[in-house]
């Protein structure tokens, strides 16, 4: 019995002064101690020749021995791993790094981003508007009436808490907005989402994406929506695209013309993105409908206005090539990758 306390005190001073300087060595030690064949089971064992009297007293010290070499275990074991030992010297610093992926915008964004600019360079400020509006700021205030039929041309998707409120149909509702907390000269562009209930297909969606534009000042007339429109296709695609104007309806416009230009896949030649027409509509545009003025006490007879709404997906599609609007949300990298480097 004493020579077994002896034993414990010397095996003690060992592992105190064990080291590992490998995970292979901690798995050594715990092999040594305490594993299934290991010296703290072998002691255990020796349980059985110490006289009844002082099984107690002897259960103590090996329980206390049993902890102190864990400790010591966990100890080895903690300062032995990868992570501790990547602080050390025996990091190779001549080994190729983790590559950090950097992520690619969104063509969506890009072409957004590009748009804005180019309206900013004119003076235009950018607005915004929520997208969940309500019926008077999305048709009532832009002169679409209840049961006014171009409201057929724009289902969409309503809070059924309150059938008033709905998922904006264009960003027209952010014209009204505006209007509503500025005063004439009002110069805005507005980017945003746009929903309609729409059976999803290459061609449609139930939400994409707009830029609307609103200019109200003294004396702003036809020619100067087209000079500003004009101005900002050549920017976008460049001076060799041809610009038409179609008259058109809006309720919140008159007169109204939808803007065309000369298809830039096949140069104007006839393409199906063209529907061999050699033309693409771009944007809707008007002069602002008096009413419109009206509904927010803007006086009609003393000031006017121009307006404009176009769809982002098809410029981005006659930039980039875009055949089919899903791919703007599905989110496959091996698309959205295709966009690296374009800022
Ligand atoms: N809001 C129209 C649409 O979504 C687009 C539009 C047309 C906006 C003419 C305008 C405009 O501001 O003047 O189809």
């Amino acid at each position: 019995m004493e020579q077994i306390l002896q034993q414990i005190d010397t095996h003690k001073e060992e592992i105190t002064a064990f080291s590992a300087q490998t995970p292979e060595q901690v798995e050594e030690f715990r092999i040594k101690y305490l594993g299934t064949k290991g010296l703290v089971k072998a002691i255990m064992g020796e349980m059985r020749n110490v006289p009844n009297e002082r099984k107690k007293e002897f259960g103590q010290v090996l329980n206390d021995f049993k902890l102190f070499v864990e400790e010591k275990y966990e100890s080895l074991r903690q300062s032995n791993t990868r992570e501790a030992k990547g602080t050390s010297a025996q990091i190779d610093w001549s080994l190729p790094g983790d590559p950090i992926t950097a992520g690619t915008r969104h063509p969506l964004n890009i072409v957004r981003n590009q748009i804005v600019s180019i309206f900013k360079r004119l003076g235009f400020a950018v607005a915004e508007g929520p997208e969940i509006e309500d019926d008077w700021h999305n048709f009532g205030a832009m002169n679409l009436p209840e049961d006014h039929p171009a409201r057929d041309m724009q289902d969409t998707f309503y809070i059924s808490q309150n059938p008033s409120w709905l998922l904006r149909t264009h960003t027209s509702s952010v014209q009204a907005r505006v209007m509503e907390t500025q005063k004439p000269p009002i110069r805005v562009i507005c980017p945003g989402r746009v929903y309609r209930n729409e059976t999803i297909s290459a061609r449609a969606h139930c939400f994409f994406h707009q830029v609307e534009g609103l200019y109200v000042d003294e004396n702003v007339s036809f020619a100067d929506l087209k000079q500003t429109l004009y101005f900002f296709v050549q920017e976008m695609f460049g001076n060799d695209v041809k610009v038409r104007f179609r008259p058109s309806y809006f309720p919140f416009t008159e007169p109204s013309a939808e803007m065309d230009i000369s298809c830039l896949i096949c140069k104007g030649k006839g393409c199906n993105i063209c529907k061999h027409t050699g033309w693409v509509e771009i944007l809707g545009s008007g002069m602002v409908h008096p009413n419109v003025l009206d509904n927010f006490g803007i006086d009609s007879n003393k000031y006017t206005g121009f307006a404009f709404g176009m769809g982002v997906e098809r410029i981005t599609q006659l930039k980039y090539q875009v055949n089919d609007l899903r791919l703007y949300s599905q989110n496959d990298v091996r698309f959205l990758k295709q966009f690296t480097g374009v800022v």
